[in-house]
């Protein structure tokens, strides 16, 4: 579901590197766009016109579509238990409570991969014993990754057009976040979720005309010792918002669903 930047390459990728999941039918809010990608693939997925009858072709769901469509997509899903991978990880965070117990009720789990990030694997690690003190995430693009932003105020609008230096777009709490840059910090919603203490979470968002690459930087201090997790994003070439690696990181994500042996936590 989406057939844009993460769900276009993650399709053409799994069949190139022949993975057990095949992809089997697509649905995009642009017809089109499904098309598009239906025509690219040896496979001819389904093009589907709605969640119904794309859920009714196929035993998983890819959601790579935006963090407002992922709590329908989510529901439908876990109703019909079918398994669930969802790129917008800001729209399960923002609806935590509500998925959480659906994905209990029909035994149905929900994967939100790393995406954009690395240092996820160490932060789980940490919190299982002992107190996590700080915790903190900032994440810096090129002005062009906050276009069409729905947070942004007049100044900052005017800022991404005209400022040569870096600045800051949000300091704050995660859900704040998300819901001002829904196609930015989808890293931060998953750093929350995966230190099982959302609230302890700082989140900085900052524009840096200078920078060519998606930067984010994971900050964790507590009991365990400390860690800092930087991670330099070249952009995806068909979306500047999304970094290469969020689809590399799915694909990674396919990988370890159909391996006997994880690596990693
Ligand atoms: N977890 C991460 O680290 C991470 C990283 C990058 C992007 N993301 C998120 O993943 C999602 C996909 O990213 P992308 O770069 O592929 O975006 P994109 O804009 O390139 O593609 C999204 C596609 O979904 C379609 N779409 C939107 N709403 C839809 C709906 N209700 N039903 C069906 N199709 C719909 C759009 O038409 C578009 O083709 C976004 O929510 C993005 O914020 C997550």
């Amino acid at each position: 579901m989406g057939c844009g930047a993460i769900g276009s390459l993650v399709a053409r990728l799994l069949e190139k590197k022949k993975s057990s999941f095949r992809v089997t039918a697509v649905l995009d809010a642009v017809p089109a766009s499904a098309l598009k990608l239906s025509k690219s693939l040896k496979s001819r997925p389904e093009v589907c016109s709605n969640l119904g009858q794309l859920l009714s072709k196929c035993d998983w769901v890819l959601e790579a579509a935006s963090v407002k469509a992922a709590l329908p997509a989510a529901e439908a899903a876990l109703k019909r238990r079918k398994p669930l991978v969802m790129m917008s990880t800001g729209g399960f965070l923002l609806n935590q409570k509500k998925l959480s117990a659906l994905a209990t009720k029909y035994r149905t789990k929900i994967y939100l991969p790393s995406g954009a990030l690395c240092g996820l694997d160490g932060l789980k690690a940490a919190r299982q014993i002992g107190k996590i003190r700080e915790l903190s995430i900032t994440s810096t693009k090129p002005p062009a990754g906050f276009k069409g932003a729905p947070g942004l105020t007049a100044a900052q609008k005017r800022l991404l057009d005209q400022s040569k230096s870096a600045f800051y777009l949000y300091k704050g709490d995660v859900w704040g976040a998300v819901q001002r840059f829904p196609a930015n910090v989808n890293v931060a919603a998953t750093t929350a979720l995966a230190s099982g203490t959302p609230q302890k979470l700082k989140v900085r968002v900052m524009a840096d005309p200078k920078l060519q690459s998606n930067q984010h930087e994971i900050h964790v201090s507590g009991d365990f010792g400390e860690l800092t997790a930087v991670t330099r994003n070249r952009p995806s070439k068909e979306n500047p918002k999304t970094s290469a690696l969020a689809i590399q990181a799915a694909l990674a994500l396919f990988e370890r669903l159909e391996s006997y042996v994880e690596v990693g936590n």
